[in-house]
């Protein structure tokens, strides 16, 4: 069910920097009906249409909190501003308990507020064997079903490589437009659907084996 809500920009804090390129907080009235590690969108009014991106982080009764990367040129809501937010509408899958996200550095802010939810978070550091790493919390049972890579998708590849029988879920991680499923800017390639998917409706976890990870590479944001 997707979530629509009027907000007010109640603080913005930095969380961290590199070059022109920033990670913002936004301390947001209200969306107490958010969910930590949930995709979420927000306006910015001076595109039409732009959307952009952001994680809810914190949810309390009366406040909510949201993280995003602003590039040099985004406009970034400023304390005071409204802001209306809104959901994905309809996730395909959901992260809870017994969930094992795989992620690197670069990309943990976007995931681990799944931590919330019960979800283990394993970040990718540099000289780790990863696909070993998989290997030995996987064991014999073979069941991918509760891992979910938020990787870029040449690392998808990869995996898929290794592990041709296994099917875990792959985060999409698509730039948005509209936000609403409108555009098709985010339209993610499945073999069994001619169509794909909107990400910005049923994503952003998709599974594995149903994905064209070719073109997804072409298709996909960077992890950062
Ligand atoms: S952003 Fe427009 S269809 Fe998803």
């Amino acid at each position: 069910m997707r979530f629509l809500c009027e907000t007010k920009v109640l603080a913005v804090e930095e969380m961290r920097r590199e070059g022109e390129r920033r990670w913002l907080r936004f301390i947001v009235s209200g969306l107490a009906e958010a969910s930590p590690g949930q995709t979420a969108f927000f306006s910015e009014s001076r595109h039409s249409p732009r959307c952009r991106i952001a994680t809810v982080e914190t949810v309390s009764e009366k406040r909510t909190v949201l993280v995003a990367k602003c590039e040099a040129d985004d406009l970034a809501p400023e304390p005071g501003a409204a802001l209306t937010v809104w959901s994905i509408e309809t996730p395909a899958v959901s992260v809870g308990a017994g969930a094992l996200v795989v992620t690197t550095p670069s990309f943990l802010y976007r995931v681990a507020p799944l931590q919330e939810h019960g979800a283990a978070i394993l970040v990718e550091t540099p000289g780790q064997d990863l696909w070993q790493d998989l290997r030995n919390r996987i064991g014999k049972d073979d069941d991918w079903s509760s891992v979910f890579l938020a990787l870029e998708p040449a690392r998808l590849e990869a995996f898929a490589a290794a592990f041709p029988e296994a099917n875990p879920h792959i985060f999409a991680n698509m730039d948005m437009s509209c936000g609403v499923g409108a555009c098709r800017s985010c339209h993610v390639n499945l073999r069994d659907d001619g169509e794909g998917e909107a990400s910005c409706r049923l994503g952003p976890w998709f599974a594995l084996r149903r994905v064209d990870l070719v073109r997804l590479r072409f298709a996909s944001a960077p992890f950062i």
